[in-house]
């Protein structure tokens, strides 16, 4: 592929070449994208042809579409062409700032700025930069192909045309994209996954119950419908009457702290960090481990969970 010219709205960029960084490229490179990817690991950056070959394979596509991607060590002027770069780097900081930085300084006077960042502030990610009109939230989920959500995040100085163009691009590839109109930390999806997380461990270190029967009530109670009924929508249904009145009585007793609980900072602290050490809020075998990933897998990938939910 020619890098020569100015920016093309068919070349985008991702820096990091990791867990996330290579599912949006090959997310982008299977619809027709020319893909630059800058990796600075070695072994990373020679894997990645294969690791975007072996996606296109689990999606049922061909992989002639890897010839599309190059890749390179650093963030350099090849850069510029992009009308979008997307910051999948380790969720840390100062890192990202640095390579908001360096992009303002090498990218195009139209290229869009993007991070993938989890929960991070996007202001806060793009305050080196000279361009914050041009700076975005493109928060993907894991992984990007199966689960299509992209929240696409506006700050206060995020001008609405760079909205625009990225909405308009997720389209394009397949994704969903939902426009965050305020940068509040975690966004949309991870606030609501994170309070009921905070609920669920609450509930096990005050001796309620155990860590699997929380996720067995959440599978086969609320959890059942949330594929095809949104919480609200489900309020509106049974009417909101009912949740005033549940409201009045529950509230004051959900947890609240504000602080990470007890039991997971001493689970962690002990080594226990879950299913790859064999043991975290419950036990695992490397089976059970294989066996819930492959299930996951391959229920996301299904038609029937490919189709938008609107
Ligand atoms: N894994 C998830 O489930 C998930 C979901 C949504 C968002 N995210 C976010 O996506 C980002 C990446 O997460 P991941 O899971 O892909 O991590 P990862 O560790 O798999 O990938 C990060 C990659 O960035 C590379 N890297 C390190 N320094 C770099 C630099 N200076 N320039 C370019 N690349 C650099 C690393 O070598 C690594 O390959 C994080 O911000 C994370 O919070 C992760």
């Amino acid at each position: 592929m020619s890098m020569a010219g100015s920016a093309r709205a068919d070349t985008i960029g991702v820096i990091g070449g990791g867990r996330m960084g290579g599912a949006i490229a090959q997310i982008f490179v299977s619809s027709g994208f020319d893909v630059l990817v800058v990796e600075p690991n070695a072994a990373l950056r020679a894997g990645l042809p294969a690791r975007i070959a072996d996606i296109c394979r689990a999606r049922g596509q061909g992989d002639d579409c890897v010839q599309r991607v190059v890749t390179l060590e650093t963030i350099d002027r090849a850069l510029a062409v992009c009308a979008l770069v997307i910051e999948a780097a380790p969720e840390k900081l100062e890192l990202k700032q640095e390579i908001f930085e360096t992009l303002g300084a090498v990218c195009g006077q139209t290229t869009i700025l993007a991070t993938n960042t989890s929960v991070i502030p996007v202001t806060a990610i793009g305050a080196r930069t000279q361009h914050p009109a041009r700076v975005v939230g493109t928060h993907f989920w894991n992984p990007p192909y199966a689960v299509r959500l992209v929240e696409v995040v506006q700050t206060a100085s995020t001008s609405d045309a760079t909205i625009e163009k990225t909405m308009a691009l997720m389209t394009r590839v397949g994704q969903l994209p939902v426009h965050v109109k305020r940068d509040v930390p975690g966004f949309i999806g991870n606030r609501l996954q994170h309070a009921l997380k905070r609920e669920a461990i609450a509930l096990v270190q005050s001796g309620v119950c155990d860590a699997q029967t929380v996720d067995f009530v959440i599978r086969n109670s609320f959890g059942a419908r949330l594929g095809i009924m949104g919480t609200l929508e489900q309020s509106d249904l049974v009417g909101l009457n009912l949740t005033l009145d549940i409201h009045k009585v529950i509230l004051s007793d959900l947890d609240r702290s504000v602080e990470p609980q007890q039991l997971l900072v001493d689970l962690v602290a002990a080594g226990k960090t879950g299913a790859s050490v064999g043991e975290g809020f419950r036990t695992w075998n490397s089976d059970e481990r294989k066996e819930l990933q492959g299930r996951l897998d391959k229920a996301l990938l299904s038609p029937r969970a490919q189709s938008a939910k609107e």
